[in-house]
C-alpha cells in the first residue's frame, strides 16, 4: 500500500483568466448574432445548477446514459483491459467515472480535466481517498484550448479518454472533428475513446428537456449574465432577458438563447451593447446525432467504432472508439 496521498494542488492550473473571459464575451457580443461561449456556464453556481438539471425527469440524458453504462459495464471493462490511464474531459462532479473505476482491472491513473477548479480539487481529493491505488492527476483547464497532460508514474497499458454526457454536443461540426482529432492524438496507438452521444428523437421530448417545468434550465442560462455582471462588472438586468430554447431540425441541434424583452443598452466597461426588443444572445448549441452521423464524424477524426450500446428507446448511445490513425 502506498501512503495516503493528499492532493493539494492541481497538476496544471490553466483555467481561462478574467482577461480571456472578458475578451471572449466582448467578441461574442459584438457579432451580428450575439453569442456567448457555453463553457462559461460552469462557474460554481452554474455547475450546481447543471447538477440540478441532471436530476430532472425531463432531462433524460443522465439516467439514460447511466442505465446503458450499468448494463454494458462488463463489455466496456473487457475492451479497455488492465492497467489503463483514464482521462476524463469535463469531469464535473466525477460521479460517473466511479462505475468505471469500480469495475476496471487495476487502472493505473485517472486525470479529471475541468474548467471549474474548486470542484475539481474537491472531487480529486475524494477520489484519491476512495481509490488509494489510483494516481489521481487533475488538470484545471479549458480543454478546447492547448494544454499539457500529466505523465503517470506507474506503467500504463493503454490510454483511454472518457467523455460522457454528450458534451460533444456543444461543439459545432468542424470544431467537433478537430476536438476528436486532438483526443485521437492523446489516446495514441491502441488507445480508446469512451463517449456518450445524444441521439435524434421526437423534438417534443427534446423541447421538454431544455424547457423544464421548474425553470432550472432557464436559471442555468441566465446565470451566465449574472456571472458576467459579477466578474466583469456588466449591468445586465436579468429580468429583461428570457430563456428561449428550441430544436432546429435543419441543423439537428437544440439552440439556447437569451432574448431581450425590450429595447435596452447593457454596459461592459467602456463598451455599450445595444439590444433590440426580441434580439437574442445565442448561448448554447446541443447537437443530436444518428449513429451513422456520429460514426462518420469519428472516422474523419481517425477513430473506428469498436462497439456501440444504446437504451431500448434509442434515445442515447455510448460508443467505444479505437484510434485507427495508423490505418490511414
Ligand atoms: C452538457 C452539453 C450535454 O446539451 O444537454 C443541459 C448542457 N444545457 N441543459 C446538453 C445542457 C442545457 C448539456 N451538455
Amino acid at each position: 500500500m502506498r501512503p495516503q496521498k493528499i492532493i493539494r494542488t492541481m497538476v496544471k492550473d490553466a483555467s481561462p483568466g478574467l482577461e480571456r473571459f472578458r475578451a471572449e464575451v466582448m467578441h461574442g457580443l459584438r457579432k451580428p448574432q450575439k453569442e456567448l461561449p457555453s463553457k462559461y456556464f460552469y462557474d460554481d453556481r452554474g455547475s450546481y445548477l447543471f447538477e440540478l438539471i441532471c436530476t430532472l425527469d425531463e432531462y433524460y440524458i443522465p439516467r439514460t446514459e447511466t442505465a446503458i453504462m450499468a448494463d454494458c459495464i462488463e463489455e466496456i471493462t473487457e475492451l479497455i483491459g488492465p492497467g489503463a490511464f483514464l482521462l476524463e474531459y469535463g469531469s464535473g462532479s466525477c460521479q460517473k467515472v466511479r462505475l468505471l473505476l469500480d469495475n476496471l482491472d487495476n487502472p493505473t491513473a485517472y486525470t479529471p480535466i475541468d474548467i471549474s477548479g474548486q470542484q475539481l480539487l474537491q472531487v480529486s481529493q475524494e477520489l484519491s481517498a476512495d481509490y488509494p491505488q489510483l494516481e489521481v492527476l487533475p488538470v484545471c483547464t479549458d480543454y478546447t484550448g492547448n494544454f499539457e497532460l500529466p505523465v503517470p508514474g506507474g506503467y500504463c497499458a493503454r490510454t483511454v479518454v472518457y467523455f460522457p454526457g454528450s458534451t460533444i454536443s456543444n461543439f459545432d461540426p468542424v470544431p467537433a472533428i478537430q476536438f476528436l482529432e486532438h483526443v485521437a492524438g492523446v489516446c495514441g496507438e491502441g488507445g480508446g475513446l469512451l463517449i456518450g452521444v445524444d441521439l435524434k428523437k421526437d423534438p417534443a421530448i427534446l423541447h421538454r428537456a431544455y424547457n423544464d417545468s421548474k425553470g432550472v434550465t432557464a436559471a442555468f442560462n441566465l446565470n451566465l449574465l449574472e456571472r458576467i455582471n459579477r466578474e466583469l462588472g456588466a449591468d445586465f438586468e436579468l429580468d429583461a432577458f428570457e430563456h428561449y430554447a428550441f430544436y432546429n431540425p435543419g441543423e439537428s441541434r437544440i439552440e439556447m438563447h437569451l432574448v431581450s424583452l425590450r429595447e435596452q443598452e447593457v454596459h461592459l466597461g467602456e463598451t455599450t451593447i445595444p439590444f433590440h426588443m426580441g434580439e437574442s444572445i445565442w448561448t448554447e448549441s446541443s447537437y443530436k446525432f444518428s449513429l451513422d452521423d456520429f460514426e462518420q464524424m469519428a472516422a474523419r477524426a481517425g477513430f473506428r467504432v469498436k462497439q456501440v450500446w444504446t437504451d431500448p428507446q434509442n434515445w442515447f448511445s455510448v460508443h467505444y472508439l479505437e484510434n485507427s490513425l495508423l490505418e490511414r
